[in-house]
């Protein structure tokens, strides 16, 4: 136990303490995904970068298992912070995952934990992000309306230009109605906030899109 207890010291450790199911999971794929970074900017720029908070793991596998990823996806966490949801994605069948982060510390600390050319950490602005690839996009609320926006533009020209389905998860999706100003994306499903007696952090609602595979005629 003391041997526990040095190993956690210093490193979030009432966090890990509380929230065992988090911890195990971290163990279990290798990482350390404990953690906060505040915000930069304020509540009502458009432009806000969310602070870092990892979505609680009985969250990832809820939704990373509604979306089935297959070989053939290419998930990517825009706003991935320390990974968590990038190594599951990997761990649950996605063929390729991406993390993207604006905060280049938190992509140096997940690099060092990559073991697969399979999965990869780009530090960049997600608003600058191509999705050339893309076909699963999770989002857990990491940025203003002027961003999300920008992101969604990017995404709709990479679908004019490689047609396919592509899938989004937005967990807190505070700003939904930037999504649908999507000229491809329509909203599936809604999930209100869950229970989860894995974690006592917060409990998130959220949504679900898909891209059309044709544009409406109107449009
Ligand atoms: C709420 S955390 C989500 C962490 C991770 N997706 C998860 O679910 O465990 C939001 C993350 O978005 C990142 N972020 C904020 N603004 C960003 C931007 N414009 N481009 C890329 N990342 C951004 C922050 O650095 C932070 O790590």
């Amino acid at each position: 136990m003391p041997s526990l207890l040095n190993a956690l010291r210093g490193k979030h450790l009432k966090a890990r303490l509380t929230n065992p199911y988090d911890e195990f999971w971290d163990r279990r794929l290798g990482i350390e995904t404990f953690g906060y970074v505040p915000k930069v900017g304020a509540d009502h720029d458009p432009y806000v970068q969310v602070h870092y908070q990892p979505t609680p793991y009985g969250d990832v596998w809820r939704i990373l298992r509604h979306l089935r990823l297959q070989p053939e996806d290419v998930y990517v966490d825009l706003g991935s912070g320390l990974g968590r949801t990038v190594f599951a994605a990997h761990r649950l069948g996605a063929g390729r995952a991406i993390g993207v982060d604006i905060n280049g510390a938190l992509v140096q600390q997940c690099r060092q934990r990559v073991t697969t050319p399979a999965i990869e950490f780009i530090e960049s602005p997600a608003q600058h992000y191509p999705h050339v690839h893309t076909t699963v996009l999770f989002m857990f609320h990491p940025f203003g309306p002027g961003t999300l926006s920008d992101v969604l533009a990017r995404l709709d020209d990479s679908l004019d230009h490689r047609p396919r389905r592509v899938r989004v998860a937005y967990m807190n999706p505070v700003h939904n109605d930037c999504l649908r100003q999507s000229r491809y994306l329509h909203q599936v499903e809604a999930w209100p906030p869950a229970y989860n007696r894995w974690t006592r952090s917060g409990h998130y609602a959220v949504t679900f899109w898909e891209s059309r595979s044709e544009l409406p005629s109107h449009a």
